[in-house]
């Protein structure tokens, strides 16, 4: 099972938040790709503070393609179920938990809301077959996943992301991973203190 947890790398989620939802303010869609969401803890915890930061209406409006190579065929799955053991749950801050999660099985599980599951959709995909899911997104989401490819695959599926995303959209990833120089001019940092960066204006496509 890959590594992950619920509310892994806040700092950069927050970051985020405060960009994205007033960036797509008034839109009557908001798409963000997660990839390499593995078991769904990730897109989760990112539909999770969303919740909070834009309001009941806005909300509705998005929709999150999660996906991933997903080896063991089971991510599709837990994701639509949004079933997790306690164990994982307790890292979420416990007014989230209470607001958004109902306790299952004598409280051995939890499981997370309707109204956040139905935001997200699970999809099986390589990033390698550098195909996107979809377009006109304002956010890629792609954390620990590049680090494991070859610095050229990375270059190209970062291209990917760009012809992906919106203008002006948004492309997050961990902390550790830098811009690769061959695609640096894709995009704008949007702050020194995480690995955000903005769809640049003045370029279309490499
Ligand atoms: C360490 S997990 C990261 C999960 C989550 N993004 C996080 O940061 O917590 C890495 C995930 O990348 C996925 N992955 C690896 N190569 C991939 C590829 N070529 N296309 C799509 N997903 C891939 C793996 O299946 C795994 O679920």
């Amino acid at each position: 099972m890959a590594f992950t947890y619920f509310f892994r790398d806040l700092h950069t989620l927050e970051h985020i938040a405060k960009y994205l939802i007033p960036s797509t303010a008034g839109r009557s869609s908001i798409r963000i790709w997660d990839a390499g969401c593995a078991s769904g803890q990730e897109p989760y915890t990112l539909a999770l503070i969303l919740a909070e930061g834009m309001g009941r209406f806005s909300f509705r409006n998005l929709q999150i393609a999660a996906t991933d190579l997903d080896g063991s065929n089971l991510f599709g799955d837990v994701i639509a179920k949004g079933i997790y053991p306690r164990e994982e749950v307790e890292r979420i801050p416990t007014e989230i938990l209470q607001k958004y999660f109902k306790a299952l099985h004598n409280g051995s599980h939890f499981q997370i809301a309707e109204q956040i599951r139905s935001r997200l959709a699970f999809q099986k995909h390589d990033l390698l077959s550098l195909s996107p899911v979809g377009d006109n997104f304002s956010l890629i989401l792609c954390k620990n996943v590049l680090l494991h490819l070859q610095p050229a695959q990375r270059v190209e599926i970062i291209k990917m992301f760009h012809n992906s995303l919106v203008p002006g959209g948004f492309f997050a990833t961990e902390q550790t991973q830098k811009m690769p120089a061959e695609v640096g001019q894709l995009f704008e940092q949007v702050t020194p203190d995480a690995q955000l960066f903005r769809k640049s204006e003045a370029i279309t496509s490499l």
